[in-house]
């Protein structure tokens, strides 16, 4: 390793860590190795978030904080952790300049596109693009050495260039025996990739691609847009109380969160009116994770509370109604034998609550 990603390295786990989790994967702060990057995956997009922090968020500018050699030895220390494809831009153009020409980087030089957009979330996806011809561009992080190819579902036509050579070539058009699919060797180290593709004009884009390596590593080069769906940190607000239901793993679907402003989360199960457990200095964390992030439920991040739950002090309830927040205590009312039982959640110090029924 380089001295100044060692130097990185050690500057990343004596203070970034803290907010973005000491393997880069998250925590209060976004994780800083998987795909998706909000504000840019570029050296230069990464160093001037160092640099500047964002505004409003616990993301300080840290320029005043560290030497500028310092600041780059944490740049080169995320980058080092890549792995993949990054800094991906989509590029559209119009159709007509193309026809009966081969696709080259230096062809699509020659044209300005109709529009480009850089893709937050490394993956190509589109919109409703029925129209042009695209030209994706991206900078392709090889962590493992070994022996690539890729493996493109042959739509209208694909080529592929790898620092300027043409790795890929499919046409639904041509004889296959005019096809190229090169088996290429990598080392550690990155790449320029570009994608360049065409469909017919009837339907929108169906790119579909991976590329695999011999030992089973695989990389998606198409997916789903995160719009809407951004990674994000659930808090309660100062003196504000706050209740989401969430699925997070191993717990009940309708669990109720129970977020109070002290940071402390009470997890309160509406079908049997038990709290099933609490967590201090905590919060939600719904960062999708790429590329599954569908599938992937929001976690509580914090310590747990011992003898929390489940707290079999409220026997007898037999179907919850409704939830009211007032100020900083949450009030969760169910029917027990007929009459309306409230459970009272309010914080307790800086580290715990307090629960009684009504
Ligand atoms: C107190 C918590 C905290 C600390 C400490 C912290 N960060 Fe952050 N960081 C955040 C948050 C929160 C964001 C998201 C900001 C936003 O987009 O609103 C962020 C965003 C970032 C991003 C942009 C990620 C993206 O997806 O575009 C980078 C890069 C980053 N931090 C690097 C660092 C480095 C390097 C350090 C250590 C010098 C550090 N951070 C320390 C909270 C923190």
């Amino acid at each position: 390793m380089a001295a100044d990603i060692e130097r990185g390295k050690t500057l990343y786990s004596q203070l970034c860590f803290n907010c973005h989790g000491p393997h880069l994967d998250g925590g209060i702060g976004p994780a800083l190795k998987d795909q998706y990057w909000h504000h840019g995956s570029s050296p230069e997009a990464i160093l001037r978030l160092i640099n500047k922090g964002v505004p409003g968020s616990e993301m300080i500018a840290f320029e005043a904080v560290f030497p500028e050699a310092d600041r780059l030895a944490l740049r080169d220390y995320i980058l080092s952790e890549q792995e993949g494809l990054r800094e991906v831009v989509r590029s559209v153009y119009s159709r007509d300049y193309f026809k009966g020409k081969r696709f080259t980087p230096a062809l699509f030089d020659s044209v300005e596109p109709e529009s480009q957009t850089p893709l937050p979330e490394n993956l190509y996806y589109f919109e409703r693009s029925k129209e042009g011809v695209m030209r994706g561009t991206s900078k392709l992080y090889i962590k493992e050495a070994g022996d690539y190819e890729f493996a493109i579902r042959i739509i209208g036509r694909t080529s592929i260039f790898l620092d300027g050579e043409e790795v890929h070539y499919s046409d639904e058009k041509t004889d296959k025996s005019t096809h190229i699919n090169k088996k290429f060797s990598l080392k550690l180290g990155i790449y320029d990739l570009e994608i360049l593709h065409e469909e017919k004009p009837s339907h929108s884009y169906r790119f579909h691609g991976v590329l695999k390596s011999d030992s089973g590593k695989q990389f998606a080069l198409n997916g789903r847009s995160l719009q809407g769906n951004i990674p994000k940190i659930i808090k309660a607000r100062p003196g504000q109380a706050l209740v989401v239901r969430k699925w997070i793993a191993d717990l009940p679907p309708r669990a109720l969160l129970c977020l109070l402003p002290n940071q402390v989360i009470v997890v309160y199960n509406p079908g049997d009116g038990y709290v099933i457990g609490a967590w201090h200095s905590a919060e939600i964390n719904q960062t999708p994770s790429l590329p599954d992030r569908s599938a992937k439920p929001s976690e509580i991040k914090g310590t747990p509370i011992p003898d929390a739950g489940p707290n079999a002090a409220l026997p007898g309830i037999n179907r919850f109604l409704r939830y009211q927040v007032e100020g900083d205590t949450v009030h969760l009312v169910s029917l027990a034998d007929g009459e309306e039982k409230t459970v009272i959640i309010s914080p307790k110090g800086a580290q715990s609550f307090k629960l009684t029924v009504q």
